[in-house]
């Protein structure tokens, strides 16, 4: 199999007190595509908020790349990353926010663009071409000059995914991002997460409560539970077969 792409390594998180991961250990492989699931506090946000850099691990190591991520080497020794390391590994990190997180005084096209050239220093015309590109795959090829405040939330949602995909990650991470949204517009969104699972190459970890979903995309499902991963396997393994008490409690929740 290929080197991972991602790599935890024993991370612990706590906030003050609170031990809120307990020993992480995940490798992410290149086109893998990951589900997390478990229940409210366990952890998941704060895992994906790590490896985006919105969080700093109290111990342990989060690897991008063969790259240690909250490290940097500096004569001969190990020392805490700074900013231009971080936002140098993080380069290959895209993320979608349950929130949107767009900026209100930019079009949507705008929105696309900012990053690749403020952040990237890429070319304006080259970006341009491929937000519009970006924005036509999400199914909003008719709206570049709309202001998010004109759009609905599924397809501010959808801007949010062109938006990471302009930056070209090399994994995409996705934070219960149908979660906001009205019953009616689920169904929009997940479709554009399928299509880009189905069709791109990149790497994607998805904190989902659809179950189904889940087993139609996820090479590999994790269930957190109390910021441990006390199950991991396939998506048919971890949803439909395990005997773990804890996740069939879980799941339970979600049958009708
Ligand atoms: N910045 C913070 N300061 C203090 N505590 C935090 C912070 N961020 C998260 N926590 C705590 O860490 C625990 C895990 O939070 P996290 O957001 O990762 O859970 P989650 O699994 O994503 O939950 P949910 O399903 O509700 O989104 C929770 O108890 C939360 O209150
Ligand atoms: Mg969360």
């Amino acid at each position: 199999m290929s080197e991972p792409i991602v790599q935890y390594k024993d991370v612990h998180k706590s906030f003050g007190d609170v031990k809120v991961l307990k020993g992480i250990d995940l490798d992410i492989h290149p086109a893998e595509k990951v589900a997390v699931i478990g229940p409210s506090g366990s952890g998941k946000t704060t895992i994906i908020r790590m490896l985006m850099t919105l969080e700093e691990p109290t111990s342990g190591d989060i690897i991008v790349d063969g790259t240690n991520l909250w490290k940097m080497e500096k004569n001969g020794a190990m020392v805490d990353a700074n900013e231009k390391h971080l936002r140098q590994v993080r380069g290959d990190i895209g993320m979608v926010f349950q929130h949107f997180n767009l900026f209100p005084h930019m079009t949507i096209l705008e929105n696309c663009m900012t990053a690749p050239i403020n952040v990237k220093g890429e070319d304006k015309k080259e970006v341009e071409q491929r937000s519009m590109e970006m924005l036509e795959r999400v199914g909003l090829g008719d709206k570049f000059d709309n202001y998010p405040s004109q759009l609905s939330g599924g397809q501010k949602q959808r801007v949010a995914m062109a938006r990471a995909l302009v930056m070209r990650p090399k994994v995409m991470l996705f934070d219960e991002v149908t979660s906001a949204l009205d019953p009616e517009l689920v169904g929009e969104v997940l479709e554009v997460i399928r299509d880009i699972a189905k069709n791109d190459d990149m790497a994607m970890v998805l904190v989902t409560h659809e179950m189904d979903f889940a087993l139609d995309i996820a090479d590999k499902v994790l269930f957190l539970d109390e910021g441990v991963i006390a199950e991991q396997g396939s998506a048919a393994d971890v949803i439909e077969h395990s005997e773990n008490p804890r996740l069939r409690e879980f799941l339970s929740r979600f049958r009708n």
